[in-house]
């Protein structure tokens, strides 16, 4: 089976090469980028501003092919590609939890970001930690490296 998906919209971000970017957004505090929403889909940011924070899935479309095993940003290890976060996976999806800072028309003013400039998005959701905060978690390799120090490089390109 083949999906197809149009973007409903493309970031513009600071950030036109990979190297030095942030990792996560929890690397990105205070980066500041905008998402250009397709207009006809305008109706569809109705009650959004509410929430101050929203879930982006978005193609990776600097990534081609992948590795099931790969070498993550935060490790010196070769990691499962599932175990990770890593740009390149067979199939190229991101998800990012970023600040909605405002609403401006087809505008989407965010801050926190970890995403190259013109990066399509798929999907835009509410972030609502009663949905997505689950309790009792284990966080696997991450566990001994999460607070280290990293940005991206070139690894993935
Ligand atoms: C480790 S991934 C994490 C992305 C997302 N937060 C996630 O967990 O799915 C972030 C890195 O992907 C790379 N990247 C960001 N936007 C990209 C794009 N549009 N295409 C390819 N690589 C991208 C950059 O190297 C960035 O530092």
């Amino acid at each position: 089976m083949k999906i197809e998906y149009e973007p409903i919209g493309v970031v513009r971000s600071p950030f036109s090469k990979r190297a030095g970017m942030p990792i996560q957004p929890s690397r990105g505090k205070g980066v500041q980028a905008t998402i250009e929403l397709r207009p006809k889909l305008v109706a569809g940011l109705a009650d959004l501003e509410g929430f101050s924070h929203i879930v982006l899935l978005y193609h990776f479309h600097h990534s081609s092919g992948y590795d099931l095993r790969v070498i993550p940003f935060l490790d010196t290890e070769k990691r499962g590609v599932f175990a990770t976060r890593a740009p390149r996976r067979p199939n190229p999806i991101g998800l990012s939890v970023v600040r909605l800072l405002r609403i401006e028309g087809s505008i989407l003013y965010i801050e926190d970001v970890d995403l190259l400039d013109g990066t399509p998005v798929l999907d835009i959701k509410p972030y609502v930690p009663d949905f997505d905060e689950p309790v009792d978690v284990r966080i696997g390799w991450l566990a001994a490296v999460h607070r280290r120090p990293a940005e991206s490089d070139d690894r993935f390109g």
